[in-house]
């Protein structure tokens, strides 16, 4: 599923990487700005925006020896290297094309200070680029620029830029440490946090082949997430609330996860974040990361025998989820409450977004979960519902028959001996793993989507 670019605007970062940095050299752009700012008429009154009240640290251990630091707050991404970088050191960083270049200057400049040579690489977001080809060219980047191991990697962008250069940090010289600056909230609230770097591939050249999501990969931890809110200023709508979709997931399952309040808070401000209140989105980032640093602490390698599953219980939704979203073929109309949905397109046609797809993958496991008695009843309805006023979808036509859906779930990393694992929202907001189940309830689960 192409994670799309954002929207073309004026002030986007081309395809095209910027040329490399040695010192300080945007000086006269500074100046053209300063001079255009004559004194002419008083500025028209304006309410200020709310910003994030601070910069907020939320460090954890996802393993002994590491620590991960969380920074969240406004205008924080020129600070992702700080103090992480050697005096005379270099730093390559990896881009989403068509980022705001407001995003990526500040940075640039700030190295630039520093005296860090820095080079960048470009990564059009999409599954397909999510490759081995795209991994080639970043190690390729850094071999050029004679990075070494106490250099940095830094990333700037989606899940995509920041899967793959996760696993270029966890490859080049077998490890340099790497900042993740995640700029859409599904990025923020899930990929970046948790050490998890892959990149798809197929299991043969035939053009046809189904793209196998995160196949090959690395646990390498991040040294620091850098969550900027000036990034969601800017991100798309049907990109946000395929973002809010994550967090949602963990809002099933906080019970299990130390936050069994999360749903609620969800649901109470969900209009506020809806509309992007940054204040509200700033908690939002903060109490997912939290939630999910607790997991990811307690069991980094997704190993722990426990019925919840331990990380594993993060994947609820996706085994579905990831069947569906590589579909072609897909339209979904938006429903529910269109105050909160009209800045949709009523028919969305294409591939789905991986929040999207993780959404219907969440009334999947909520109807199986009901139909085995694992889940609270209702929770299906009540989830849809909450779908719905996001703006996400929660039925989708073009499926193909749900026996074609249900082989492709085999394809899922939690497959054991060829038997599906399905993780399951339980009653008290907890998570539970079901080994194996019912065929009939996976096919009646996927028809729940079918619109
Ligand atoms: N996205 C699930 C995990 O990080 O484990």
């Amino acid at each position: 599923m192409p994670t799309k670019a954002r929207k073309p605007a004026s002030k986007r970062v081309p395809a095209k990487a910027p040329s490399r940095g040695a010192a300080a050299r945007p000086k006269g752009r500074a100046k053209a700005v300063a001079q255009a700012r004559a004194p002419v008429a008083p500025p028209p009154i304006r309410t200020p925006k709310p910003k994030p009240s601070a910069k907020l640290k939320i460090a954890f251990k996802p393993r002994a020896g590491d620590i991960t630091e969380v920074l969240i707050g406004s205008a924080l991404i020129p600070e992702a290297g700080e103090g992480l970088l050697r005096s005379g050191g270099a730093a390559l960083v990896v881009i989403d094309a068509g980022l705001p270049r407001s995003l990526v200057e500040p940075l640039l400049r700030a190295l630039d200070r520093t005296g860090t040579r820095w080079d960048v690489a470009v990564v059009t977001p999409s599954e397909e680029n999510k490759s081995l080809a795209t991994l080639e060219d970043i190690l390729s980047h850094a071999a050029r620029g004679r990075m070494e191991r106490g250099d940095l990697l830094i990333a700037v962008g989606g899940g995509v830029a920041c899967d793959v250069a996760g696993l270029a940090a966890a490859l080049y010289r077998r490890g340099v440490r790497h900042v993740l600056c995640p700029t859409t909230l599904l990025a923020m609230v899930d990929a970046s946090v948790g050490g998890k770097t892959a990149v798809n591939i197929r299991a043969s050249r035939e053009p046809k082949a189904a793209l196998l999501k995160n196949l090959v990969g690395a646990f390498h931890q991040p040294a620091r997430v850098v969550c900027d809110m000036q990034a969601l200023e800017t991100l798309p709508a049907r990109h946000f609330a395929a973002g809010l979709a994550e967090c949602v997931k963990h809002g099933l399952i906080g019970g299990s996860c130390g936050d069994a309040g999360l749903m609620d808070w969800l649901t109470k401000n969900r209009p506020r974040l809806t509309a992007r209140d940054p204040v509200a989105c700033a908690d939002l980032v903060a109490r997912n990361i939290r939630l999910k640093g607790r997991v990811v602490s307690a069991d980094e390698r997704e190993a722990s025998p426990k019925p919840d599953g331990g990380r594993m219980m993060l994947n609820l939704g996706h085994t579905f989820a990831h069947a569906i979203e590589t579909l072609p073929g897909l339209s979904w109309r938006a429903a529910g409450d269109r105050t909160d949905a009209q800045h949709l397109a009523a028919v969305t046609l294409g591939p789905l977004l991986h929040g999207e797809a993780v959404g219907l993958g969440l009334l999947c496991a909520a109807h199986a979960g009901e139909r085995l008695k694992v889940s609270p009843a209702g929770l299906a309805d009540s989830l849809r519902a909450m779908l719905a006023r996001i703006g996400l979808p929660t039925r989708v036509e073009g499926l193909p028959p749900s026996e074609h859906v249900a082989e492709r779930m085999i394809d899922d990393k939690k497959t054991q001996g060829g038997r599906l694992r399905l993780i399951l929202p339980a009653k008290g907001r907890k998570a539970k793993v079901i080994h194996a189940p019912p065929r009939d309830v996976v096919i009646a689960a996927i028809n729940s989507v079918r619109g």
